[in-house]
């Protein structure tokens, strides 16, 4: 029997979403599968705006940056149709059925995983790739397009340096991450930058300020601040546990209500810290400060070799695993393996920059102030 399988690309975009459809595709053309696409995440599915591709239409798409599927946010149990918020996993079931589909595989980062888990629940076969510049998907050792955002941010650090350098500035450059801190602390570290702040390690102001006024002493006039776009001051982050532990602990719906909202209006209070963080700094240093915020810039383009490598192993693994009949995983990346690992382990488990890890040790053996 021939099986026919749904393909769909969820969240944000990354460099190497198409090569990883082509990985797919191609593989299970190999097998005689038929491959349809959905446009725009979980909300095509519902739409039912479905892309039948032909064995040759999986060419010419390795190095496209973006997605050729297009995405969204949508989630399937909570999506905005007709003004009005709507769980629409029954549509998707059937839309499925309607298709004939015996594997729905969804590229897409955290919190894809959790929406995936959830239609698997909901009795459809799912398989998931992890994707994100952010790297924090659990289960896996890296995510495909961490690689290419890394390459853009560090190219960044790299430029903003030589004019730091001439007009003797602090320069802050704000780097991607969501609440992880993988991409600031590896750009930073590759750039040479003399300041990496991480979600992971809340601040201290005054011991960022003290490095950079110690580099002026030894004569360098100029710094480069890398601030994960996710991290906070120490107080910030006291206050943002309250509130969490709060949420987590009210006993009933109108103090979860009451919590979340505080938790949302910190949250948007604390997403200009960059631009806090450099004025603060202007103040206690005495420097000028610019920021450089580099935002979807590290999510635009062509994915780098290393992206295109990791998507196109996951992408054949992927079609190797639906050939077995194996769902309710995700094709995770682990040494040179691609491996199976179920989505209950995945979902909703995020994967942060341990404070351990060898490569923050690295950052201090150079030198650099990691705020603490
Ligand atoms: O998850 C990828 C990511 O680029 C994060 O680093 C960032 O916080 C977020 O997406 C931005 O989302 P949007 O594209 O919806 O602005």
């Amino acid at each position: 029997m021939t099986k026919h399988i749904g393909i769909l690309t969820a969240g944000g975009d990354t460099p190497g979403l198409n090569a990883a459809i082509r990985g797919v595709g191609k593989a299970a053309f190999g097998y005689d599968m038929q491959v349809i696409g959905f446009r725009d995440g979980f909300r095509g599915l519902v739409e039912n705006r479905a892309l039948r591709f032909a064995a040759d239409s999986m060419s010419g798409i390795l190095t496209v940056g973006g997605t050729i599927l297009g995405t969204s946010r949508d989630k399937p149990h909570r999506m905005q149709v007709g003004g009005k918020t709507l769980d629409m996993t029954d549509v998707i079931v059937e839309n499925y059925d309607a298709n004939h589909l015996d594997v729905l595989v969804c590229l897409g980062g955290g919190g894809t995983q959790k929406n995936a888990l959830k239609l698997q629940e909901a009795g459809l076969n799912v398989i998931t790739m992890p994707k994100t510049i952010d790297n924090d998907v659990a289960c896996t050792d890296v995510t495909f397009g961490f690689d290419t955002a890394l390459g853009i941010a560090t190219d960044a650090i790299d430029r903003l340096h030589s004019t730091a350098h001439s007009h003797h500035r602090i320069i802050v450059c704000e780097i991607m991450g969501h609440r992880a801190g993988w991409l600031a602390l590896g750009a930073g570290i590759a750039g040479g930058a003399d300041v990496i702040l991480l979600p992971e390690i809340p601040y201290d102001i005054e011991s960022v300020a003290e490095a950079i006024r110690e580099r002026v002493r030894g004569g360098k006039k100029f710094s480069i601040v890398a601030v994960a776009e996710g991290a906070l001051a120490r107080d910030q982050a006291q206050t943002l546990q309250a509130e969490e532990s709060a949420k987590a602990g009210a006993k009933n719906k109108q103090d979860k209500k009451k919590a979340k909202a505080k938790l949302k209006r910190l949250e948007s209070e604390y997403a200009d810290n960059t631009l806090r963080l450099s004025r603060q700094l202007e103040a206690l240093t005495g420097l000028e400060s610019r920021v450089t915020i580099l935002g979807h810039l590290q999510r635009g383009g062509t994915p780098s070799a290393a992206d295109r490598l990791l998507a196109t192993r996951l992408g054949t693994a992927c079609a190797d695993l639906i050939q077995q009949g194996e769902y309710g995983i995700m094709v995770a990346s682990q040494g040179d393996q691609a491996v199976a690992v179920a989505l209950e382990e995945v979902a909703g488990n995020r994967k942060l920059v341990p404070v351990d890890h060898p490569w923050i040790e690295s950052a201090r053996r150079v030198g650099t102030n990691l705020g603490d």
